[in-house]
């Protein structure tokens, strides 16, 4: 007899992708797939040595249970560190977690029941779609352009949509790089708190900028409470670490984030959120982010130098910053049938397909990543999609 499975997991495969991973396990291919921060980023003598320092100071306490709400002293420096983006929350307004993947989970675990409509942009961060489809949420794309998520639509989509929660990602989103403007990022803060609707501004790229000026986050013109910014220490510390943070200031949805979390880990490791805490209070986390800016922003110059060669029918996105570009194939090419030629050719990609809502549309589009490739690799890797795509008749 088969195996009954819950009702949530129907039509969730997670195969396009886990297939394409497969694929990446061959060291001879060239991955632009994959959102990885550089292996020359990770520092394993730092976190070594923070980790002995930790132990030392605090060892017992940080191998014993810990508390759901988190390490306390992380929940300051987090908060210390949030500031700079104009995020001004105070350390009991932080939760913790395991990865800014959890607060997602969370958040819906809070607000979604089945059926509950979510508007999201199109496209949005996979990720983020397999979890809100986990939590069998209605999801109601919302067009976007150049400048992100178009707060008119948003607002129409809302009048007739009626969501419990919205998700953006408004700094060199994944998967296009785009950017939120600043008047947009004070539209949508209005507009959530006119209608009185959760949005989750999930920031993880916002310290990796290579040109232009930070803007402030959504939550800094947050008065309504609505907005539940998540910001994580994947792509700028260490993703393995498994350490993010939540900033919520509605004491009520706290609570029910802290019930949720109870029941899924009990707390996030101490150990890691120590390993963090000592790096932000060591002050050493700007000049690393400074450091990997900087070979980043490489990456990515040689990664649109190499698109600027290629037919002007290919269009991509010109970030100031994330680890994203975004491209458009003319109509009637299909980046997914091509990804298994690619990868024979030795370079990969993800089709843009699974970045939408509904899958099986938007076939000419495909995310490339480039922190994780050397600048020899990325040219490369682009003289190759060029060579294909060309013998594919791309004029
Ligand atoms: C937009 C976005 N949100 C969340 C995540 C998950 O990050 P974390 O490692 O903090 O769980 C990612 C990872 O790629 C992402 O791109």
């Amino acid at each position: 007899m088969e195996i009954q499975f819950a009702k949530r997991f129907d039509g969730i495969s997670g195969s396009a992708i886990r297939d394409i991973f497969k694929l990446l396990t061959n060291p001879a291919i060239i991955s632009f797939a994959g959102g990885n921060p550089a292996n020359t980023a990770l520092e394993s003598d730092v976190i070594s040595r923070l980790a002995l320092k930790v132990l030392a100071q605090n060892g017992t306490q940080l191998l014993q249970y810990g508390q759901t709400e988190g390490y306390a002293p992380l929940r300051e420096s987090a908060a210390e560190f949030f500031r700079h983006n104009g995020v001004d929350a105070k350390p009991e307004e932080l939760l913790p977690v395991t990865g800014s993947q959890q607060a997602l989970d969370l958040i819906c675990k809070a607000l979604i029941d089945p059926g509950d409509t979510m508007l999201v942009e199109s496209p949005t961060f996979l990720g983020a779609l397999q979890t809100f489809k986990l939590y069998q949420a209605n999801l109601v794309p919302v067009e976007t352009d150049e400048d992100g998520v178009i707060p008119e639509l948003l607002e129409e989509k809302i009048k007739r949509h009626h969501p419990k929660l919205i998700y953006l990602i408004p700094t060199f989103q994944n998967p296009t790089g785009r950017t939120l403007t600043l008047e947009r990022r004070k539209q949508v803060a209005q507009i959530v708190a006119k209608y009185g609707v959760m949005l989750i501004e999930d920031d993880p790229y916002r310290d990796l900028r290579y040109a232009g000026e930070p803007l402030p986050a959504i939550k800094s013109f947050d008065e309504s409470g609505r907005v539940l910014y998540c910001n994580s220490f994947s792509k700028i510390i260490s993703p393995g670490l498994r350490t993010a943070a939540v900033v919520c200031t509605d004491p009520t949805m706290m609570r029910k984030l802290v019930i949720g979390k109870q029941s899924t880990d009990v707390h996030s490791p101490n150990l890691n959120q120590a390993i963090v805490d000592a790096y932000l209070r060591e002050g050493i986390l700007m000049e690393h982010i400074r450091i990997i800016s900087e070979s980043y922003g490489k990456q990515m110059s040689k990664m649109q130098q190499m698109l600027a060669t290629f037919p002007a029918s290919v269009k991509y996105t010109r970030p100031d910053g994330g680890i994203f570009l975004w491209c458009e194939l003319p109509e009637g090419f299909n980046a997914t049938d091509l990804l298994k030629t690619a990868t024979q050719m030795g370079v990969a990609y993800i089709p843009g397909t699974h970045f939408y809502t509904q899958p099986g549309t938007h076939h000419n589009t495909m995310r490339l990543n480039f922190s994780n490739a050397t600048l020899e690799n990325i040219e490369k890797g682009m003289n190759i999609f060029k060579e294909l795509f060309i013998s594919e008749g791309l004029r």
